[in-house]
């Protein structure tokens, strides 16, 4: 047992829940030692000499004396290839069915005896002793593959293997999934087991709740994203290279990924930062756009506890003239911790109350937990048991129920990889719309059950439907999350076809995007959590999940009142810009921490509010793109090793960049310019990049900073849409898109194309259609002049 285990267990054990963790956790070891049959010995093999080739749409297959490679240049340039018959499908991180082979790529012989297939944008070589190098159309290496390794129990059963990796001695790794150390990943081994880490995590903390296999390389050479497209737990270890390491030569980085199953098959997208994404959102679902009002300010507590609390938060902000967009409740509103109830003493009339705030336009959102209390009579676990010819929870071999532990006591688990159960799920939100919610929030779906000891998640060996291939919780554990958002996202848009669902899930995996975004999960209060919450959106984002945001103010205990400012401050430019705490943890409303907080969140809330066209722009551009909201400040010039190694600030969109303040005591911060004339917004005062510049961050508001030429959507002081247009340097042009919310119904949305230029010395906006340059619609606004 280590520290963290020994805390877990001093926790959890002396009360009845404990004492029922307790038991579910010597169960579930019980039933993994009886199911899972120990390794015994393994034989080690790799893929030996190459053998033979044969060529297909795409690329071919490369015989080895030990192995099969089947290498694919898809359409649009994504590689695929896949060791020992590995195909794209199944997945559950493609939206789709995959691209087309690129029908002008093929397989032809390379030196040394190995195979290439040579593409438009990318030629991939393979050696002659199966290693697989992935190279620029003008030859330079993006990442060399050795050859993998397996090893194969001799009694049968799943083959562990690692592939090790090499990239350029100047690369970065990016990516993984939401890590809280980022979003540079340094040296260091990265789980892929989703997981809660039990309480409020630091940045120091691994895994956490959304993990996936994707790796986002930025080097000199260029820019590549990886995905081995395989849910079983498995290992990343990093290190990065080293320029003229040993004797004037370089080290390169190396990326070793180690599964314990599963098939091995990789999908490689390459190009600048803008393509890479919009190539791998092409692959794995374009990003959902969020309703418009879920890109407002959210607040959220667990523990408001009665309807007479939620109104006396809601007044809180309007009595101060506070926007507010959406109100959450958590797991107090069920009726004992029961997914789908409501506890009617302390919430007599939720549809009311939905109604009255609707009427403020406030949205009610509900948390949703997969486990479902095991007791009969409960309506919800009869009705799961009635799907289908084995109702719809996980079972054990033997066919028994998995029994575990989470806060209604003992529960069972619908297994969201059978199609018959997500369908049977998603109709099940007909009640929270009934009870009038707008939206929903997943937890607690990695899924948990409490434990003192080992993993507080299923049993491995509990058996999972995976769409009727059958498998077991090694397989499924990562995809529970994904396949939860599925059948709420898809049980919502049957129910409200003319509503764009609002949901966003703790746990996932790749793909996600497909259905919504997620959350930071609990992380802890303090400036290393605030850290920790911009590693994670920034990670998220290049994952090609776009929208999420941390519990500003930090999940447990209290926050100085500088730290909750500083994290609210931060918060108003992340997608989901969420108030949100434990029940035991101090309060969260703007107006706790004194007089001069609450004016500063206020005009931190405004300015949210006045960016809302603008995020919405953001929103409909990632799922027409790929491209976060949120980026790093590389995005547009990642062979700039500074701004490569910057973690600290972030562009929002193309127009602006955010230097938010993650240390205490700060009034004075360095801000690194990318390339170009950069204003800073409050004072209009131009500085010019590339380099860094030292700015006021005074407690009233953090840096950001607008790119000369931009042309930004926002909500002028009248309520009504204007363009903020931001100088152009002389001699320079600029502009920017803009897309409207199409609203909820099936019209597609129209980007909107602007120009800025100086014209003798005036700064002209104009809008670009097929007919040519016309007035824009809106009121310009100039700056910076
Ligand atoms: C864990 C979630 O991460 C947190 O946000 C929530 O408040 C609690 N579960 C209670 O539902």
């Amino acid at each position: 047992m280590d520290g963290r285990e020994l805390v877990r267990s001093m926790k959890v054990v002396g009360s009845v829940r404990g004492l029922r963790a307790v038991r579910s956790a010597w169960r579930q070891r019980r039933t993994d030692a009886r199911e899972l049959a120990p390794r015994g010995p393994e034989r080690a093999r790799v893929p030996g000499p190459v053998t033979g080739a044969e060529p297909l749409p795409g690329g071919g297959t490369v015989r080895f004396a030990r192995a099969e490679l089947h290498v694919c240049v898809m359409v649009g340039g994504a590689v695929f290839w896949g060791w020992d018959g590995a195909e794209p499908l199944p997945s559950y991180a493609l939206a789709d069915v995959p691209p087309e082979p690129d029908p002008r790529a093929g397989l032809e012989p390379d030196k040394d005896g190995g195979w290439r297939v040579v593409s438009e944008r990318v030629t991939v070589a393979v050696s002659r002793n199966g290693g697989v190098e992935v190279r620029t159309p003008g030859g330079v290496v993006l990442r060399r593959e050795l050859p993998p390794r397996w090893w194969e129990p001799v009694a049968g059963g799943p083959a562990r293997w690692v592939q090790r990796t090499e990239v350029s001695a100047d690369a970065r790794f990016f990516g993984l999934g939401g890590r809280g150390s980022g979003p540079r990943l340094r040296d260091g081994t990265y789980r892929l087991w989703n997981t809660d880490p039990g309480g409020g995590f630091g940045p120091g903390d691994d895994p956490l709740y959304v993990t996936m296999p994707v790796q986002l390389v930025v080097a000199d050479a260029g820019t590549h994203l990886a995905f081995h497209d395989n849910s079983w737990d498995g290992r990343v270890t990093l290190r990065e290279g080293e320029e003229g390491a040993g004797s004037g030569h370089d080290r390169p980085g190396t990326s070793e990924l180690r599964m314990d199953g599963g098939p091995l098959r990789c999908w490689v997208v390459t190009g600048t930062p803008a393509r890479v994404l919009h190539s791998w959102t092409a692959l794995s679902g374009a990003p959902v756009p969020p309703p418009s009002w879920a890109l407002g300010p959210q607040h959220a507590r667990w523990g408001f506890g009665s309807a007479r609390e939620v109104r006396r938060v809601v007044a809180g902000y309007r009595e101060r003239g506070l926007p507010l967009s959406a109100l959450h409740l958590d797991i107090d509103h069920y009726d004992a911790h029961q997914v789908f109830t409501v506890d009617r003493e302390r919430f007599p009339d939720l549809p009311g109350l939905a109604e009255e705030l609707r009427a403020d336009g406030i949205r009610l959102v509900s948390i949703v937990d997969p486990a479902v209390k095991a007791e009969r009579g409960n309506a919800v676990y009869e009705s799961g048991r009635a799907v289908g010819p084995a109702g719809a929870f996980v079972r054990d071999g033997r066919g028994r129920e998995v029994l575990g532990v989470v806060w209604p006591g003992e529960c069972v688990y619908p297994d969201f990889t059978d199609p018959a159960v997500r369908d049977w799920w998603g109709g099940l939100y007909e009640e929270r719309l009934a009870q009038g919610f707008a939206g929903v929030w997943h937890d607690m779906n990695e899924p948990v059950s409490f434990a003192p000891f080992g993993d507080t998640t299923l049993p491995r060996s509990a058996r999972h439907q995976l769409e009727g291939r059958g498998g077991d919780h090694r397989e499924a554990h990562n995809v529970y999350g994904l396949t939860m958002a599925r059948a709420g996202y898809e049980g919502l848009r049957r129910l409200r076809p003319d509503e764009r669902p609002f949901l966003f899930s703790r746990s996932g995996w790749a793909g996600m995007q497909r259905y919504g975004g997620t959350w930071s999960g609990d992380v802890s209060t303090g400036w290393p959590g605030l850290r920790a919450s911009l590693s994670l959106v920034l990670g998220l984002g290049l994952c090609g999940v776009p929208y999420s945001g941390p519990d500003v103010g930090g999940f447990d205990g209290s926050p100085t009142p500088e730290l909750f400012l500083r994290w609210f401050q931060l918060g108003a430019y992340l997608p989901l810009f969420r108030t949100h705490a434990a029940i035991d943890a101090g309060r969260r409303e703007p107006w706790e921490f004194g007089p001069e907080v609450l004016e500063h969140a206020r005009a931190a809330l405004s300015g949210r509010e006045r960016l809302r066209p603008y995020f919405m722009t953001l929103a409909q551009l990632a799922r027409l793109t790929g491209a976060p909201y949120v980026r790093p400040v590389w995005w547009g010039a990642p062979e700039d090793r500074a701004l490569r190694d910057c973690e600290d600030e972030f562009l929002l969109g193309d127009a602006l960049l955010v230097a938010p303040v993650l240390e205490r005591g700060t009034d004075r911060r360095a801000v690194r310019l990318p390339r170009g004339r950069w204003y800073d917004t409050a004072t209009e005062k131009a500085y010019e990049g590339p380099g860094q510049v030292l700015l006021d961050a005074p407690r009233s508001r953090i840096p950001v900073l607008a790119r000369a030429g931009a042309v930004i959507p926002v909500r002028g002081e009248d309520g009504r849409p204007e363009l903020e247009a931001w100088a152009p340097a002389a001699g320079r042009a600029g502009g920017g898109l803009v897309v409207r919310d199409p609203g909820d119904g099936p019209r597609e949305a129209e980007v909107e194309r602007y120009t800025s230029r100086l014209m003798n010395g005036e700064v002209r906006v104009e809008r670009v259609t097929d007919e040519g340059a016309v007035e824009p619609e809106w009121p310009v606004r100039v700056r910076g002049r």
